[in-house]
C-alpha cells in the first residue's frame, strides 16, 4: 500500500488530529504560540499519530479517544525535537530553520517543556491509569536514552550493544506506546496487546537505524535536516561502529579521530571508509531484520485494510529516503 492511500484509509481521524493539534497548542503566552505553530505547521510526518490511528482501526476501536492521544504522542514527539535540537545543535528540520536557531536554545527548551506538560495534562482527561502508566515510563525512558546518548558522544569504544540500547530508549519507546495504547484502548487481552507493542518497537527500531543511515547518505532537500550533523556531534552511530569492526588501521584511525573529535572537517574520509566498508548497507540491512519483526508482530492480528496499512508502514520506514 502507498503513503497517499494509507493517508487517504485515516484521512477522517488525521483531519480531527490535525484539528486537535491546533486547538490544544495554545496558550495565552504569544511566544509558546509562535514557536510552537511554526514546529508544528512545518509539516513532519506525523508517522506516530497514523500508526495510533491504524492501530486502533484495525482493532475496531468506535470511540473518540483516539484522536486525543495520537494528539499527544505528537506533542512528546514534537517536545522532544525540540530538545533535540539544542542538544544536537542542528540548525535545520523539517525543511526550515530550527526553532533554536530562529529564538534561540532558552526559548526552544522552555516551549518544548510546554509541550511535554500539554500532553501530560491531555493525558489526565483520558481517565485511563493504564495510559498514564505508559506515557509517563515512555517519557522517562525517552529521556534516559537521550542521556545514555550524550555519554557515548566522543567515545569511539561505544560497542553496537550501547548503540541499540540508545535507540530502542530514544525513539523506539514512543513507537511502541503509540501502537500499545491503540491496544488499550481497545480492551484488548495481554496477548494482542505485547504483539502491538513489539511491533511498535521494531518499527521504531529501524526507522532510527534508517535515520541514521540518512544522516551519511541523503542531502538536506531531501531529509529536511542538515546532513552530517550526527558526525559533527562526535555521536557513534551504526554506520560508524560498524566501519570500525571492518576497516583497516588507517580508516579505524579516521573514524576514531572524528567521533573523538566531532566538528565536520574530516567528513569526506569518514564518507569514503563508511562506503568502502558498506557501512550504509550493513546498517539498512539491520533495519531490515527489525521491520520484518514488526511485520511477524501482527501475525495474529485480524487481516484489514488496517493491518495492510500497519504492515506497509514497516516497509516505508526501511526504504524511506526523508
Ligand atoms: C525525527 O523523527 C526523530 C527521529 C526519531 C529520527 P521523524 O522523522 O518522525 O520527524 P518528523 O516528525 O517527520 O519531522
Ligand atoms: C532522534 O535522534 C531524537 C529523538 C528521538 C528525540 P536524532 O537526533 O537522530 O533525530 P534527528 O535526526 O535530529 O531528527
Ligand atoms: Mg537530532
Ligand atoms: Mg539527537
Ligand atoms: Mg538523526
Amino acid at each position: 500500500m502507498e503513503l497517499a492511500e494509507i493517508n487517504q484509509l485515516i484521512a477522517d481521524d488525521m483531519t480531527a488530529v490535525n484539528h486537535c493539534i491546533q486547538d490544544r497548542l495554545s496558550s495565552e503566552v504569544a511566544l509558546i504560540n509562535q514557536i510552537g505553530h511554526h514546529i508544528v505547521n512545518s509539516g513532519g510526518k506525523r508517522l506516530r499519530p497514523v500508526l495510533h490511528l491504524l492501530g486502533a482501526r484495525a482493532l475496531g476501536y468506535t470511540g473518540s479517544q483516539h484522536i486525543e492521544l495520537a494528539t499527544l504522542i505528537e506533542f512528546i514527539h514534537t517536545a522532544t525535537l525540540l530538545h533535540d535540537d539544542v542538544v544536537d545543535a542542528s540548525e535545520m528540520r523539517r525543511g526550515q530553520d530550527t526553532a533554536n536557531n530562529l529564538w534561540g536554545n532558552e526559548a526552544s527548551v522552555l516551549v518544548g517543556d510546554f509541550l511535554y506538560s500539554r500532553a501530560f495534562q491531555m493525558m489526565v482527561t483520558i481517565d485511563n491509569m493504564r495510559v498514564m502508566e505508559i506515557l509517563a515510563d515512555a517519557t522517562n525512558t525517552i529521556a534516559e536514552g537521550e542521556v545514555q546518548q550524550l555519554l557515548n558522544v566522543h567515545d569511539p569504544d561505544t560497542t553496537e550493544e550501547r548503540y541499540f540500547q540508545v535507540i530502542h530508549n530514544k525513539t523506539a519507546k514512543l513507537f511502541e506506546s503509540a501502537t500499545q495504547l491503540a491496544a488499550i484502548l481497545c480492551q484488548q487481552d495481554e496477548k494482542t496487546e505485547q504483539a502491538m507493542a513489539q511491533y511498535g518497537i521494531h518499527l521504531g527500531a529501524a526507522f532510527q537505524l534508517v535515520d541514521d543511515c540518512l544522516d551519511y547518505s541523503s542531502s538536506s532537500d531531501e531529509i529536511g535536516k542538515n546532513v552530517g550533523d550526527d558526525l559533527a556531534e562526535g555521536k557513534p552511530t551504526l554506520p560508524l561502529i560498524y566501519a570500525m569492526s571492518v576497516g583497516n588501521p588507517e580508516q579505524v584511525a579516521g573514524i576514531r579521530s572524528a567521533i573523538e573529535n566531532g566538528g565536520r572537517d574530516t567528513i569526506d574520509v569518514v564518507l569514503e571508509t563508511i562506503k568502502a566498508t558498506g557501512a550504509i548497507e550493513y546498517t539498512a540491512k539491520a533495519a531490515q531484520t527489525e521491520a520484518d519483526k514488526a511485520i511477524a508482530c501482527l501475525a495474529g492480528i485480524p487481516d484489514s485494510d488496517y493491518k495492510q496499512a500497519m504492515l506497509s508502514l514497516a516497509k516505508f520506514s526501511v526504504d524511506r529516503t526523508y
